[in-house]
């Protein structure tokens, strides 16, 4: 299948407009509601994982065949081969095909193609550019949706704004709270980089915890101070949950590397290990003003949030699961839908 003009991407939130998102959000809770989605009969999507996921997996297949449509899931350690980014080098190293070959091959199967890159992980400096995923993006002929990526995770980000507004109705001038947890085996900042910059485009007021040295991709959080000035939104950054968790109508929680020390597990442990603490349990949680949880999950229970909380009433981790189905049917709606 062969694309005439450019395709359109969504490799991060802000390559939907304002509209475009309540849209989907919109589409996706009709669908929710059982109203019958578009058609996506013959239209395939190539699925292609570089690391694992239960809920983007999983919720993503679940989507297209619930819209008519077909999953191709590749599985990066099993499916193809091993994949060179970087253009113009002699590839006499492992890898045997280029992504640029990739891509335009599975262009000719899959009208999208959907991709959790693999992180280098040696190097924030690299990892922060999301070059694999701008290579796929570069090269494909057909949409690239990004499934989180170093820098982004905009189908987390398009649950957690349905999620958000079931909860809280209208989003302006509500409180989140993102809090920091800890965990042996932090993720990437993607989810975090995400609901911080979609609550402010909300008019959220938002208010960021998390340990010295753990600061968040500085380009991101200059984005976040100038979407927050520009929607009147207060963006408040400190080092104690309670601090944050005071008022707040939703604690988000969630880990991530301390950037300063990504690529040495060594001085990364060592830095984990320094910080005790940051459990969301219900002490936390009374703090807030009848305040829910949130996180993206997978969540390490009991060290980054109690069971309590977990599976009490506060809890919104099931529904944030489910709606990354009822969104991602709605982008997919609206990704096919004939022009
Ligand atoms: N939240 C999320 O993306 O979950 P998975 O990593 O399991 O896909």
């Amino acid at each position: 299948m062969t694309q005439r003009s450019a395709p359109r991407h969504f490799l991060r939130l802000s390559d939907l407009a304002d509209r475009e998102i309540n849209d989907i959000l919109d589409l996706g809770a009709r669908l929710r509601r059982g109203v019958r989605g578009a058609d996506l009969v013959n239209k395939t999507v190539g699925l292609l994982f570089f690391r694992g996921s239960l809920r983007t997996r999983s919720s993503f297949e679940v989507a297209l065949n619930q819209l008519g449509g077909h999953a191709l899931n590749l599985n990066a350690n099993t499916d193809f081969w091993r994949l060179e980014e970087r253009s113009g080098t002699v590839m006499d190293g492992e890898a045997p095909e280029h992504i640029r070959d990739a891509a335009a091959a599975l262009s000719c199967y899959a009208d999208a193609l959907a991709i959790r890159p693999a992180l280098a992980g040696n190097s924030w400096e690299r990892d922060r550019k999301d070059t694999e995923l701008k290579a796929w993006a570069e090269h494909s002929r057909v949409p690239v949706i990004n499934m989180e990526s170093a820098l982004w995770h905009p189908l987390q980000a398009l649950a957690d704004l349905m999620t958000l507004r079931d909860a809280l109705g209208k989003l302006e001038g509500r409180r989140l709270a993102i809090t920091w947890t800890r965990s042996p085996s932090p993720g990437s900042p993607a989810v975090v980089h995400s609901i911080l910059l979609a609550a402010l485009r909300a008019g959220m007021n938002v208010s960021l915890a998390h340990p010295k040295g753990f600061d968040l991709e500085p380009s991101v959080m200059d984005e976040a101070h100038t979407q927050a000035e520009s929607e009147g939104a207060s963006l408040e950054v400190g080092h104690e949950m309670d601090a944050a968790a005071r008022g707040a109508h939703v604690v988000y929680a969630r880990s991530w590397w301390p950037l300063e020390s990504y690529g040495n597990p060594t001085l990364t442990a060592s830095r984990l290990a320094r910080e005790t603490g940051w459990c969301v349990d219900e002490r936390t949680m009374a703090l807030g003003e009848d305040a829910r949880l949130m996180h993206p999950m997978p969540v390490r229970r009991n060290l980054e949030a109690s069971d309590e909380v977990l599976d009490g009433p506060r809890s919104l981790l099931i529904d944030q699961a489910a709606n990354r189905l009822h969104t991602q049917k709605g982008l997919l709606s609206l990704l096919f839908r004939p022009s």
